[in-house]
């Protein structure tokens, strides 16, 4: 089952011991959640007009593409947008400064992607059940194929009233997609090409894609298995900052209000151990070769 791994570590440019690097990647790598109890991110007195759900108009959350500059998903106004980015793009550099300074294995492969700002409570929130995120599941979007890079991700509680965010954990992915992938299959001939060609990929879909979008809708479509599956119950608290690779560890977000979250994307020949990607343990489950 998923374990919460703890490090002491309080400022975003803590120069990190080899001790912590090397208990730091292999937790991640074999699925735990790692957790800064003391890591806060800290807020200007002019940015906390932003902790509003007004600020993320119809959607769930508040977007920005670093490379492009580009902040998507918010209806706040022309100031409100400026004081939205800066405050943004402070928490892509402080998380990138963490990275480096505690997965160095990591620094030259790691890409960084969409930086979050969550300002909508999780409970209660409508959606389709494929997009419900109260449900166990691993992280693949069906336009964003991977090709097997991993996805890792920060995420920051900033929740101004105390409360904190609460997450459910699961099996190990070994487990999940033993339990959901054994009669999956594979994908039909020529149809990454042709959802490629209509614009609904990003880029080719490959088996791997296929095979973990499955995983992902059949452990939010099976009711039975949310409720019967071997899991935890943790409360991330404000101030507090957890890293975690998404597409392998069985993660549900159930409450919670006000968070940060970066993406990176990490190519698997980036790993300390590679045969702990999802794309080696699906290989090696359905007995072929995935991308
Ligand atoms: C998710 O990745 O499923 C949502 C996590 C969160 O917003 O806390
Ligand atoms: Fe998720």
């Amino acid at each position: 089952m998923t374990d919460v791994v703890a490090l002491p570590i309080a400022s975003w440019d803590h120069p990190c011991s080899r001790a912590d690097q090397e208990e730091a990647i292999r937790a991640l790598e074999r699925g735990s959640v790692l957790l800064f109890p003391q890591l806060s991110f800290h807020l200007a007195d002019d940015e906390r007009r932003l902790l509003s759900p007004a600020i993320a108009g119809a959607g769930k959350n508040v977007s920005l593409d670093l490379s492009r500059g580009r902040l998507r998903g918010s209806s706040a106004d022309e100031a409100g947008s400026g004081l939205l980015q800066d405050m943004m793009r402070r928490f892509a550099a402080s998380s990138r400064t963490l990275l480096n300074n505690l997965l160095p294995r990591y620094t030259a492969g790691l890409q960084q992607a969409r930086t979050s700002f969550r300002p909508i409570e999780i409970a209660g929130r409508a959606t389709s059940w494929r997009k419900d995120d109260t449900r166990l599941h691993v992280d693949s979007f069906p336009s964003s194929p991977t090709r097997g890079t991993r996805i890792l991700r920060v995420f920051t509680n900033i929740n101004p009233h105390g409360q904190s965010r609460s997450w459910r954990l699961g099996e190990s992915f070994e487990g999940a997609a033993s339990h959901h992938l054994r009669s999956v299959p594979g994908p039909i001939w020529g149809a990454s090409r042709v959802l490629n060609m209509l614009g609904i990929t990003k880029g080719r879909r490959s088996a791997y894609d296929h095979f973990m979008l499955r995983l992902h809708d059949r452990m939010k479509a099976d009711m039975v298995y949310q409720s019967a599956v071997a899991q935890t119950v943790h409360a991330f608290h404000p101030g507090s900052t957890w890293i975690v690779f998404t597409d392998q560890v069985s993660h549900a977000a159930t409450g919670g209000q006000y968070a940060l979250e970066q993406t990176y994307h990490l190519p698997v020949d980036s790993m300390l151990d590679q045969s702990q990607a999802p794309l080696r343990i699906l290989e090696r489950i359905l007995d072929r070769k995935l991308a």
